[in-house]
This record gives structure tokens, sequence and C-alpha cells, in this order.
């Protein structure tokens, strides 16, 4: 075989793996042999650049290169449908549709909405050459090295499948529940801000720079309109999404023709309760007339087709006047407006205040104080503004206007090139960021002061006693007593408490300071890489970016966090105090570089140590515990009773297993 024909055959290969896995969630052989295949195109590919593609499944992994989107206009405009949210009106659609069509037979293919973001995908000669998101409808972002990265959607397509020699596709990029609990998981553990629902994560996660991220965050796509030119204008939607689904692409679980429009209920009704088993989220049913040449003829309105209409499942949602916004400063100066509501039952609760997130979402909504508005608890628990209901607007409200100045300092709000929400700068001076930085330094897994809580710092900070959480260090007890001698006991519980913080251990520290971005775990690696507060002051981004979990977001605040002279003068009276600034003599002196860069994995049970006891003892000599056996995995340390399909992976990829002595013995 020549080389050329070695690489075709490894990426046909590899393309009916990939779809084997991500499409029909049927695998036949096992991820190693995979990764094999995978790294032999790699190194094909690199000998011979003559025959390097874009679709090649090796192209799937993303480019850390910085990207910016070309806006691109659409061969046929992106319409959306229009909403339907009870019986009747599906009904009334049937009922139109029938007139429409006078008499003629017809059928109505029902299929799930997807409540993702609308992706159109060109394909020329069975090859993914271009994806686009709807933008305006008219226009939109040219995301194609992005959504190459998403394993379910084919680059090339699938062989001797008859598919045209150009079309379109469009459907639905969509995060599936797993990948999104996973990664709200991991940004809380960073203290990045959380994504309210899959949709907001996938469609974050599409217009990222960087194709790299995408790659990782594992979104998935279901496929549900097709056109082009040569589409056979005699055919019929579900016929076609059928061929479209031989050629490779996922389309829309239980898609059914209905003759009757009580087929059409029934499949509403099934799906209602059962689309919670699906792996991604929904909000609704599509209706769509199947015969191509019948939605010609029923054609469309400036919005929307005639066609088709989406029902809306009852995501549970409420009707009630909204009285006044207000607005939530946090800890980190973010502002979100709130609506206050007259209180209304949903979902088994009573609720008075939901969400508004940003001052993009208000713009959207067009609000008027008095207005009816529609609040929905959906995928996430803090219920949502979604609408207004402008029939019932009365004349003469006013429309709300986000707010120029933060609420609680009267500093001049800001917003970040890219980022949704508004700041307020003032972090030096705004009450609830200071009152937010000192409750975080005495939280539990910070410096622990459990004699204090948000309504003690609240009072303390109101009386003029703490403005950062230096100050902490210099409450006497007549200065928390005040005039009011009862409270002598607990006044010496919180001077205790923060005695006692003296012996908070360095790593502790680096998160009670709280450097924006440096959750516990963060903290830990930085405390143990750099041993200092000093050397951490000092760590430039490079040093920082060394750090294994420390990427440039982190670094950046870091870097900037030491910049502000504030931050610098209360660190260092801490350290004036006695708070512990460097890794004690006992970890330092416990610390090696035995293990560093060694990935191992804990298996079984264990006769000298816990598990846990093992665990810091390889961090604390520089390796990594891991938790799956991968080839990157440097040995398994083994105990008893190791379970026999770990045994058999490990053999299988090579590894070594270490034996409880033997490690002992290797650190000794
Ligand atoms: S068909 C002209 N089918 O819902 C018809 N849309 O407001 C084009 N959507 O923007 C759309 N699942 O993003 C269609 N099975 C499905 C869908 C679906 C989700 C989205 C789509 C569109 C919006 C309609």
């Amino acid at each position: 075989m020549s080389p050329k024909e070695e690489i075709e055959q490894l990426r046909r290969e590899l393309d009916q793996h990939n779809y084997n896995y991500y499409v029909l969630n049927q695998p036949t052989i096992s991820d190693f042999e995979f990764d094999q295949k995978m790294h032999q195109l790699e190194d094909l590919e690199m000998f011979y650049p003559q025959y390097a593609d874009p679709n090649s499944p090796t192209q799937r992994v993303g480019s850390d290169l910085n990207q910016s989107f070309k806006a691109v206009a659409h061969k046929y405009p992106m319409l959306s449908l229009a909403n339907t949210y009870n019986e009747q009106d599906v009904r009334d659609f049937y009922n139109r549709v029938k007139e429409g069509l006078e008499g003629e037979d017809f059928e109505i293919c029902a299929e799930m909405k997807y409540d993702g973001l609308s992706i159109s995908l060109t394909y020329v000669d069975g090859a993914l050459v271009q994806a686009v998101t709807r933008g305006d409808g008219v226009k939109g972002d040219d995301v194609t090295n992005n959504v190459r990265t998403i394993r379910s959607i084919p680059l090339k397509l699938r062989e001797g499948s008859g598919y045209p020699h150009e079309f379109e596709i469009r459907g639905e990029i969509l995060m599936p529940w797993t990948s999104f609990e996973k990664l709200n998981e991991e940004r809380a553990k960073r203290e990045e801000p959380l994504f309210a629902n899959p949709r907001n994560a996938a469609s974050g996660t599409l217009k990222s720079q960087n194709s790299r991220v995408v790659a990782e965050r594992g979104l998935d796509a279901y496929l549900y309109y097709l056109l082009g030119d040569e589409i056979p204008s005699d055919g019929f939607h579900y016929e076609n999404l059928q061929q479209a689904a031989s050629w490779g692409f996922k389309i829309s679980q239980g898609m059914k023709k209905c003759k009757t429009i009580e087929d059409v209920l029934a499949f509403i009704d099934y799906w209602d309760t059962e689309r919670k088993n699906l792996p991604v989220a929904t909000d609704g049913i599509v209706l769509k007339v199947n015969s191509l040449r019948q939605q010609r003829h029923l054609g469309f309105t400036a919005k929307s087709p005639r066609w088709a209409i989406a029902y809306k499942f009852k995501a549970e949602r409420a009707c009630t006047r909204l009285n006044e916004v207000t607005y939530q400063v946090g800890r980190t100066g973010a502002v979100t407006p709130v609506a206050n509501m007259d209180p209304v039952q949903l979902a088994g609760t009573m609720v008075k205040r939901a969400s508004l997130h940003n001052a993009d979402v208000m713009e959207e909504l067009d609000l008027h104080i008095g207005d009816m508005v529609y609040v929905e608890k959906g995928g996430e628990i803090i219920p949502k503004v979604v609408g207004v209901d402008k029939t019932q607007r009365q004349p003469g409200l006013q429309k709300v206007q986000f707010i120029k100045t933060c609420p609680e300092c009267g500093a001049e709000l800001v917003r970040f090139e890219g980022e949704a929400a508004h700041y307020c700068p003032n972090d030096s001076a705004c009450p609830p960021q200071i009152k937010g930085r000192i409750e975080h330094f005495i939280s539990r897994k910070a410096m622990n002061i459990d004699s204090l809580g948000p309504e003690t710092v609240d009072d303390y900070y109101k009386r003029g006693l703490i403005h950062d959480v230096s100050d902490l260090y210099t409450l006497t007890i007549a200065d928390i007593c005040g005039v009011n001698k009862n409270r002598v006991k607990s006044a010496q519980k919180v001077v205790d408490g923060v005695k006692s913080t003296l012996q908070v251990p360095f790593e502790r520290v680096v998160f009670a300071i709280g450097i924006r971005f440096v959750g516990e775990t963060t903290a830990k690696l930085l405390a143990r890489r750099f041993k200092s507060m000093d050397a951490l002051r000092n760590a430039t981004m490079e040093q920082l970016m060394e750090v294994d979990g420390v990427g440039q977001v982190i670094a950046e605040s870091v870097v900037k966090y030491f910049q502000d002279l504030k931050n610098v003068e209360i660190v260092e009276k801490l350290a004036g105090f006695g708070v512990q600034m460097q890794l004690s003599e006992e970890h330092l002196s416990e610390q090696t570089d035995k293990l560093a860069g060694k990935n191992i994995v804990i298996s079984g049970v264990f006769q000298h140590h816990s598990r846990d006891e093992y665990k810091a003892i390889i961090e604390q000599n520089g390796g990594k515990n891991v938790s799956g056996i991968s080839k990157k995995t440097s040995f398994i340390l083994a105990g008893d009773n190791m379970g026999p399909s770990k045994l058999e992976k490990a053999q299988s990829l090579g590894v070594s297993i270490v034996s409880e002595e033997e490690f002992l013995a290797m650190l000794k």
C-alpha cells in the first residue's frame, strides 16, 4: 500500500469508529486500539504533509491558535418557528394546514425540539466545508474550526451512501447533561462563574476562540433540516432525514410520521415525560408537514414557515406582575439584575424574585415596570423571567434601564470586553465586595473562624470595626462588645478564633486571601510550587503557567492581585500578625521531587497507609494522583484486591504495577 492509500484507509477506519462511538453509541474497538490507530495516522500525516486534510480525524482535537470568526451570509435565511403552548394551538395549526392544502391528504413529521444553538453545515462532495451559526438569520459566524472538533458531526460522509454533490444540513449543537455537569463542577472548583444551563454552556463553548477548548467540552449535534438545489423537490422531510442518518448524521430521537391529529397529540404526550431520559436538553416538539411539495405550497410568513410549528413543553411557567428591578453586587463586584414580582406559585414553590442575568437579557425582554411577565423554572434552579405579555401592557409604563452606577457604593459600573456582566470597580470601598471578601476569608475551607458568620461580619463592618481581613487581627474584646457587656463571652470566642488562624497552613492562606479564580485546589498547587507568599508574589506569568492546572486566566489573575498595592499591604499586615506565609518546615522537609512528572493511579486496599494518605504522599513528592488508567499512567500503586478489569487494562496498556512496599522503598 502506498503511504497515501494507508493514510486514506486509516482515516476511513477512524471515521467509522468515531461514528460507531459518537453516533450509534456502539463502539467496536477499545479506546486503546483507537488511540493506537490515531497515533499511526498522526505519524503518517506528519511524514507526508502533502496529504494533509482539514477533515482528517486527527483534526478533531482543535488548536490553541486564537481565531476570530468571519461573518458569512446564509445561502437560505435561517428562520425560526412559531411557538405554541397548548393542545388547542396544535389543533389550530393542524386545521390551518388542512385548509391550506385544500383537502389533500398529508402527513406530519413529529420530532424533538432541541434546546441548543442552531448551526448550518455545508457539505461538498461528501466533505464538511463550512459551519455557520444562525447569527441574525441572514448572516452568521463561520465556526468551522470549532465544529470540526464535535465528534458526532461527520467530517466525511459515509461512502457509497448516495449523498448530493452539494447540500446544507441544519441542526442544533448541544452540550449533553453529563458534560454540562462536569464542566460546572470544574468551574466551581476554580471559582469561575457557572453556566446557567446547557444551552449557554454550548453557546459559550462554540464561540470560544480556542478550538482545543471546544474539543474538550464534549459537545454533541442533532440535525433536523436538509436543504439544497439538488434535494429532490418532490421528496419528503422524514425520508430525507433517514437518508441523512445513513450518511452519518445524528437525527432526532423518536422521529415519527403522524397521519392524524390524535397521532400528533399522542407523540407530544409521550415525549412530555420521556424526554427527561434523553441525554440532552429538549424544550418541545417540532411538527413539520412531511411532503416538500406541500411545504412549498404552504410557504412562509415573514418570520417562519407555515408548514411547521414548535410546541413548547410546559416548562413550569407562571405569569405575574413586575414591580421593581433591583441589583445585587457579589464578592467579585459582578452586578446581577433581579426582578421583584407579585408572589406566584411555580413548580411547587412560591416565587417572588427571578434572575434577569445581565443587561443584554434585560434589553431583549424590553421590560417595563408594571408589565405582566412570564417566569419559568426550566433546566436551571433559579427561576428566570422569559418574556412579557405585551397584550396586557398598560399605556404609560416606564421602560427599565440597566443602572449606570453601583447601587451599593455609587461607583460608575464598567463592562469588560467580551463579558456580559457589569462590574463595580470600587473593590476597596464597595460594602458587599468588602464583606464578601471577609466572609470568604473566615469560611471553613479558608481560615475557618467558626465564631464569625455573615451577620457578625455585617455588624462589625457597620460599626466600623473591620474594613479588610487584616482588621480581624486587631479586634479586642472591648471593641467587639462596645456598650453591650453581655457580649464578652462570644467576643472572647471571636478573638480566640482569630488567634487560632495563625496555625492555618500556608496552602489555605493562599486560598483565603481571595485571588479570583484561585480555588482550594489551585491554592494548594501554587503553595507547593512556590513555597512562600514572597515567591508567589514575584512569580512571572510563565512560571505560574508551568504549574499543572494553572492556565492563562488564573495566572493573569494572580499577577493582577499582587499588582494591586492594597492587596500587598493586607498580605504584609497578615504576615506581621503571624499568619503562615510559607510552607511549614515539616511540609518542606517532607517535600521531594522523587515522583515529579509521574501520573499515579491508586487501586486496592492498603496495609500501611490509607488511600488519602497515599494521595498526600504522592503529592508531597511531586507526583499526581489520577483516577483512570490510560497510556499516560506512569504506574499503579496497587494494594490488595485490585479489580480484575483494572488489572487487565493495565496489562493491555503495559502500565507497571507497584506494590505498597515497593512504593515506600522508592521514597526512602
Ligand atoms: S426546524 C424553517 N427542527 O428551534 C424551520 N428547528 O425557533 C427551521 N430547533 O432556530 C427549524 N429543534 O434552532 C427545527 N427539530 C427541530 C428543532 C429546531 C430545535 C430550533 C432551531 C430553530 C428554533 C425554532
